[in-house]
């Protein structure tokens, strides 16, 4: 393990989650961060500044005012912004494209590209296969060193899209999963800390690559979890594919029940973050309580 870095490290998509969970890890290190945004006046953008982040304004299709943004950093941390459409892949992949030549015109001596799980290789996904794409184009940038974290999918996406909820005293959770198919997980803020370890090297991830998941339970255990949490009977409902918006997420929850088969990286994740929270874990931390029961509704 080498010693911690101490200039500048760049952060894309810091008024994001992702991004916004690896400045907070940064700031705890106290290492100097400079977030790119795209407007230096949203609220985001200032309550980062009155952090103590420095702003750089960027345009992604602008190469001169990334190259200006990354000159002299340390290290450089960028995720590629969500894509619901095959128009908005190829927008991903327009910047990550942009994001990585910058990166590699200035010479950045890390980069670490916050990716997906399974991107190792080509899935079908088109916003897997993205992120896929642009981990090729960062091999063969000629960057000095780069590493990949794929993220497996948010634990906060239980409190959004994946809530469960309160029926009749009964948490109930429905996904468009097998009941037999293992979930990855792990929380935005383990995202942060991993991420962050990596880019001041206090860590190393084995080879270059570490998949980042802090949990691995099926939609029984996933309810079993909430249950107890709220002191509560639950269960778990299969839905099906077609509940889905798109044909992305589609593709997406098709591929999550193929790729339980593949070997995870908990052991790894916790040995870069030991305190990497499991569900239960994040369920404690987070507060998370029981929405209102729809019988009451
Ligand atoms: N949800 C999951 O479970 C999950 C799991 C694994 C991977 N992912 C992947 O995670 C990514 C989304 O990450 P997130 O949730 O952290 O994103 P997010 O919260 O939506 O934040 C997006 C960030 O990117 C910035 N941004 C977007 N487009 C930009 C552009 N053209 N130029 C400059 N900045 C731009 C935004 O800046 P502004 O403030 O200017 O908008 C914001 O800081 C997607 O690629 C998704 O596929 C998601």
């Amino acid at each position: 393990m080498s010693t911690q870095r101490t200039g500048t490290i760049a952060v894309f998509g810091a008024t994001g989650q992702q991004g916004g969970a690896v400045v907070d890890a940064l700031l705890d290190h106290k290492a100097p961060v400079r977030a790119l945004v795209r407007s230096l006046q949203s609220d985001r953008a200032q309550a980062l500044a009155a952090r103590g982040v420095e702003l750089a304004a960027i345009r992604a299709d602008d190469p001169a005012s990334l190259a200006t943004a990354l000159a002299t950093v340390e290290a450089f941390y960028f995720m590629t912004p969500e894509a619901n459409s095959l128009e908005e892949v190829e927008a991903e992949i327009r910047v990550g494209t942009a994001l990585v030549d910058a990166a590699a015109e200035t010479g950045v001596p890390h980069v670490v590209f916050n990716s997906v799980f399974g991107a190792d290789r080509e899935s079908g996904v088109p916003h897997h296969d993205s992120k896929h794409w642009i981990e090729e184009h960062l091999r063969k940038s000629g960057l000095m060193r780069a590493t990949m974290v794929r993220a497996t999918a948010f634990m906060e996406n239980f409190v959004t899209v994946m809530a469960p909820s309160l029926e009749h005293g009964e948490i109930v959770l429905r996904l468009p999963l097998p009941e037999d198919v293992a979930l990855k997980m792990i929380s935005v803020r383990d995202i942060g800390r991993v991420a962050a370890a990596l880019l001041l090297d206090i860590a190393e991830a084995p080879g270059g690559v570490v998949e980042l998941v802090g949990d691995e339970l099926t939609g029984p255990q996933i309810a079993a979890a909430f249950g107890a949490r709220a002191g509560l009977p639950a269960r778990y409902e299969t839905l099906p594919l077609s509940v889905l918006p798109n044909d992305l997420d589609r593709a997406m929850f098709r591929q999550f029940a193929k790729a339980q088969k593949n070997s995870s990286d908990l052991a790894v994740v916790r040995s870069i973050e030991p305190a990497t929270l499991n569900l239960v874990e994040w369920l404690r931390a987070t507060g998370w309580t029981a929405p209102a029961d729809v019988a009451g509704s």
